[in-house]
């Protein structure tokens, strides 16, 4: 079957970010758009159910955009793209050994380019239609990136297995969860009747990013009123089995956030022990049910007994016990729960006490429970070290979750690429450099709290796109640079402009820094007000920096200190110990100096806090400078909605810099010698 015939070559595009980075170009370059039309400009040879699915319809739609008018059936010079296992074609059989194919595993690929009876060839291989759709993605971001695919030969495969976005929406009401510049795409009373055409958008774009899972809907379930718990309810059933039926095509499994107590919300029993048959039974009937609907159902993210969501404890049960019921429901039907270690009390430091909490359960919790862990022990923070339960629990499967969406890194008002932070904490040597072992090694699950809403451009600020792509490109393997992702993501998104280029990855590399600097540097943590998490509020701060007269900084050792710095395994937990030892992107997060505590460069750390900020602002200020070299390389309504988000974050960062040197200038009676600006 052929393709057919572009029409849409010398269109013009309106580039508002709806397309996020698959936006499919005509390739410029004449010599590279032949190229490709002889590699992949004629038939797509492949088996039926191939053709009836998304990544058929995902080639159609960008091969002839890409390859333009030339792009036609028929073309003597074209060649075609042979896609399936190495049964599908003899093709594939050739170019495809079968232990290349066998290595890649379920979801993995192989892409690659060559010659079959004397024309070029391009051959999507993979043992799955998962695979296969990945593989797809693959070969179109080679386009959109201009690679060559001569002699092009990609052997890839997930380095972990379970892929999640997180949504926070809240279903009925349509607000999110810490969600900014927009509200939920989730329009809960038009479904199942209407599915926006939107949400099939959303799921091309969690293929492109070769996630797998979704959970719909926010963990808080019933605090202030919101009412995620009625997703349990008969009459959202439907709701949710339309939006598995959007997401199933794609490759994406659909979960739910469950409320603890459901079965007396959602049902009628007066309790929710786990160790009561009446809910336990309760569950396994709903299980049953909600599969009856959807038979590929993902299972449950479940918040329990933290920030006001009930739990097991009430009834004296163990999170394992509580976890263990809903598994048990869900086993049967090959479902999983994910439980949250995000447990705290808010009497005392909250860093230690999820691994005294969780640690002791190791060993004890369900084979289809993964434990979801927030990658630091605070809350997403701009710097934090890891949560010790990595490493900690060998026999207990974790997950880690990060926050794509920035609560506490500038929201939709500040560019912040985490791209970077992630990495570190994924590739953190967890027994020290010299040992291999790297913490992404101990999960074979991720987890990242959406950044996605109905604004047009999905993200709010168009530059929080790129945190979205990092997610998938991490979480599919954690070991890409964070540096190639940024320039992926701007030429994906921007084109391939050498000074487009250069200038937006430059601002993206430099902009968590500039963040820390300006709000928290050296690890002092969450200066924020309480309510919004965006403005600076140090003065209602002072149990998380616990200035005095003479110092400042909390003490989280062994030895004096809230004793997280203990519950690490050598060489940190000595490392973080000691304060000559403590590296100083955390010193404050570990101990309490004196204001006049020497740096490594000599410098005392207040004056070094305050240099911070004013080097911060400094680099926001420039970001707007950076951005003026993009006038008229770029469209003009991205390049507008961009320069006044960073005309705005760079008055926020002075806000920032005012704020916290002027309180910590009066608390420590130091001035800041460098005088700001
Ligand atoms: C943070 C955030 C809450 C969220 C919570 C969680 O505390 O501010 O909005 O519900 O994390 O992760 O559960």
């Amino acid at each position: 079957m052929i393709i057919g015939i572009a029409l849409v070559a010398n269109f013009a595009h309106a580039e508002d970010g709806y397309e996020f980075w698959l936006r499919y170009r005509l390739e410029a370059d004449t010599a590279r758009r032949n190229e490709y039309i002889q590699y992949c400009g004629g038939e797509v040879v492949a088996p039926e159910s191939f053709k009836a699915g998304a990544a058929y319809l995902e080639l159609k739609r960008a091969l002839p955009a890409i390859l333009g008018k030339a792009f036609q059936a028929n073309n003597a010079k074209a060649g075609s793209i042979y896609v399936g296992g190495r049964n599908a074609h003899p093709a594939i059989a050739s170019l495809v050994g079968a232990g290349e194919l066998a290595g890649v595993g379920e979801e993995g690929f192989v892409l690659r380019t060559g010659a079959w009876e004397g024309r070029p060839a391009t051959i999507i291989a993979a043992n799955s239609t998962r695979g296969i759709l990945y593989g797809t993605f693959a070969l179109l971001r080679t386009l959109q990136l201009g690679g060559s695919l001569q002699g092009l030969h990609v052997v890839d495969a997930p380095k972990m297995r379970h892929r999640f976005a997180n949504h926070w929406d809240n279903p009925v009401r349509g607000s999110i969860e810490r969600g900014y510049g927009g509200k939920s795409i989730f329009d809960w009373n038009a479904l199942p009747k209407k599915v926006d055409s939107r949400l099939n958008d959303w799921a091309r774009m969690l293929a492109s990013m070769r996630l797998n899972a979704v959970v719909v809907n926010n963990v808080n379930t019933a605090k202030n009123g919101l009412e995620g718990w009625r997703l349990l309810t008969p009459e959202f059933l439907p709701k949710l089995a339309a939006l598995a039926g959007v997401l199933r095509p794609y490759g994406v499994k659909l979960y739910i956030s469950v409320n603890f107590f459901s079965p007396s919300i959602v049902g009628s029993l007066d309790t929710a022990d786990p160790a009561d048959a009446r809910v336990r039974a309760w569950w396994k009937n709903k299980a049953a049910e909600i599969y009856k609907v959807i038979p590929d159902f993902g299972g449950f993210l479940v918040k329990a007994d933290s920030e006001g969501e009930p739990g097991p404890l009430k009834y004296k049960r163990t999170h394992a016990e509580g976890a263990n019921m809903l598994a048990e429901a869900l086993a049967p039907h090959g479902g999983y729960v994910y439980w949250r270690a995000f447990v705290y009390n808010a009497k005392g430091d909250r860093t230690p006490q999820a691994y005294n909490q969780f640690k002791p359960l190791d060993g004890k919790f369900a084979k289809n429970v993964f434990l979801q862990v927030k990658n630091g022990p605070v809350d997403f923070q701009v710097r934090e070290p890891i949560s010790t339960l990595f490493g900690a629990m060998p026999r207990t499967d974790l997950a880690v979750e990060f926050q794509i969406t920035q609560e506490y890194t500038g929201q939709d008002r500040h560019v912040c690429f985490l791209g970077q932070m992630w990495s570190d904490v994924l590739r953190f040597p967890l027994k020290g450099e010299k040992n291999d072992a790297r913490m992404w090694n101990t999960t074979d699950a991720i987890a990242g709290v959406m950044n996605i809403n109905d604004s047009r451009n999905w993200t709010g600020h168009l530059l929080a796109q790129a945190n979205t792509y990092a997610f998938g490109r991490l979480a599919w393997n954690p070991e890409t640079s964070p540096d190639e992702i940024a320039s992926d993501w701007v030429r994906l998104t921007f084109g391939r402009d050498p000074v487009v280029v250069k200038t937006i990855v430059s601002i993206l590399r430099d902009s968590w820094p500039a963040y820390e600097n300006y709000t928290s540097p050296f690890g002092i943590g969450m200066l924020c007000d309480r309510g919004k998490h965006i403005d600076p509020a140090p003065a209602s701060r002072g149990s998380v920096h616990r200035a005095d007269a003479k110092g400042f900084g909390t003490n989280r050792t062994a030895a004096k200190g809230s004793g997280y710095a203990g519950q690490f395994s050598e060489p940190w937990r000595s490392r973080y110990e000691k304060l000559g030892t403590c590296p100083e992107e955390l010193l404050l997060f570990f101990h309490h100096v004196p204001y006049t505590h020497k740096l490594k460069n000599g410098t005392t750390v207040i004056q070094a806090f305050y240099d911070r900020h004013n080097e911060g602002v400094a680099t926001a200020r420039d970001f707007t400078e950076r951005w003026k070299a993009l006038n008229k390389l770029i469209d003009k309504e991205r390049y507008e909605h961009v320069r006044k988000k960073l005309s705005e974050q760079a008055g926020h960062a002075e806000k920032w810099r005012q704020s916290i040197n002027d309180y910590f200038e009066k608390r420590s009676g130091i001035p800041d010698a460098g005088g700001g600006s």
